[in-house]
């Protein structure tokens, strides 16, 4: 088997301290909120491979058919030798994409990006062993943060999937598409997905299955806290909420107390209290609109050359070219 190589940009320390400075930051507002990163330990990410799977949970169904009815031209158009995959989790769908640029003679090199360092190891050494000689690059690291040190030689094809852009609020998008522009030479090539608007039923159903899946992956942040911070969180008295805001058009999910309570976290010092009712938010997941995601992409300094949806328009990938058109 050929050797994964594995950066690790955010040590065990590293998270314990942004942990602390977040929890710090959103225990101590109003209204309370946590960054979603903290989702993504081991079981995080598990839960998350089973969300994927989830009957109600259309975006990785919708996303793996764009993908693979378009993965040999996405190949073609790019040429590239590199595949940078951002957030990369279990790089199942990828594998699609590496298909067909194996298959079209120029895939060199794999370089993957996540969080969650469970996730990634499986995921990399699966890689280095299904498209062996090809070297795969394993990062853990932060995609707000970590962007200027990954490896990986043009030409670049960077791809982020998952919708998982519709996790950061209209300003972070912009600073983190700004960057990913900055790391790449004109010419190179960006696979964003997007979740795309539409009834608000389903996009509710998808973050609120019946069988509780995404509850229990959304509680999974206050297990981390208890266990990272020797917080001592009630999980239990803790109901997921999944509301579809119609202005933003954004999914936001909320961690709502059902009975008043006091939170110690002794790594922070902090007490906190909880009115019976009182909600905190853990996520927002933005669905977007072509023109609002090609406008986007231009104000950061790419050209949209493509844009693929499923048969039943639920998901877009786009493809964009670093520079101008
Ligand atoms: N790309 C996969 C996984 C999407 S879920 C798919 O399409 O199914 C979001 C992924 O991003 C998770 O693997 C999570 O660990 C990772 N992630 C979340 N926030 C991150 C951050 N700030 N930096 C790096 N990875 C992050
Ligand atoms: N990137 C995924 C999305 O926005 C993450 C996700 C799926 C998620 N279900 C969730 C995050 C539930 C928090 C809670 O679709």
């Amino acid at each position: 088997m050929s050797e994964v190589d594995l950066t690790v940009h955010l040590t065990p320390d590293d998270i314990v301290r942004g942990l602390r400075s977040d929890v710090r930051t959103g225990l101590t507002a109003t209204p309370k909120s946590l960054p979603p990163k903290w989702f993504y330990d081991a079981r995080g990410s598990e839960l998350f491979e089973r969300i994927t799977r989830l009957p109600e949970y259309y975006p990785t169904r919708a996303e793996r058919e764009i993908l693979a009815t378009r993965s040999p031209e996405i190949a073609s158009l790019t040429d590239a030798t590199t595949l940078v995959e951002l957030g990369s989790g279990s790089s199942e769908k990828t594998t699609l994409l590496l298909d067909a640029l194996r298959q079209h003679g120029s895939l060199r090199e794999i370089v993957a990006l996540d969080v969650s360092e469970s996730a990634l190891r499986d995921a990399a050494s699966a890689l280095a062993s299904a498209y062996d000689p090809v070297s795969v690059h394993g990062v853990v690291g932060d995609f707000t943060q970590h962007l200027a040190l990954l490896p990986g030689s043009p030409v670049r094809l960077v791809a982020f999937l998952g919708g998982t852009i519709g996790n950061l609020v209209p300003a972070e998008r912009a600073k983190f598409l700004s960057a990913i522009r900055d790391v790449l030479d004109d010419g190179e090539w960006l696979l964003l997905g997007t979740d795309l608007v539409k009834d608000p039923e389903t996009v509710v159903r998808a973050y609120d299955d019946a069988a509780g899946v995404t509850a229990e992956f959304n509680r999974n942040v206050l297990h981390v806290l208890n266990r990272e911070l020797a917080a001592d969180f009630d999980v239990d008295a803790f109901e997921h909420v999944a509301l579809w805001d119609e202005k933003e058009e954004w999914i936001e999910m909320r961690l709502r107390a059902t009975r008043a309570m006091e939170v110690h976290v002794p790594v922070v010092g902090l007490t906190v209290s909880f009115v019976e009712g009182e909600e905190m938010r853990t996520e927002v997941s933005a669905k977007f609109r072509e023109d609002e995601v090609a406008a986007e992409l231009a104000d950061a300094g790419f050209t949209l050359k493509h844009w693929w949806t499923d048969e039943e328009k639920r998901f877009g990938v786009s493809l964009s070219q670093a520079g101008a058109r």
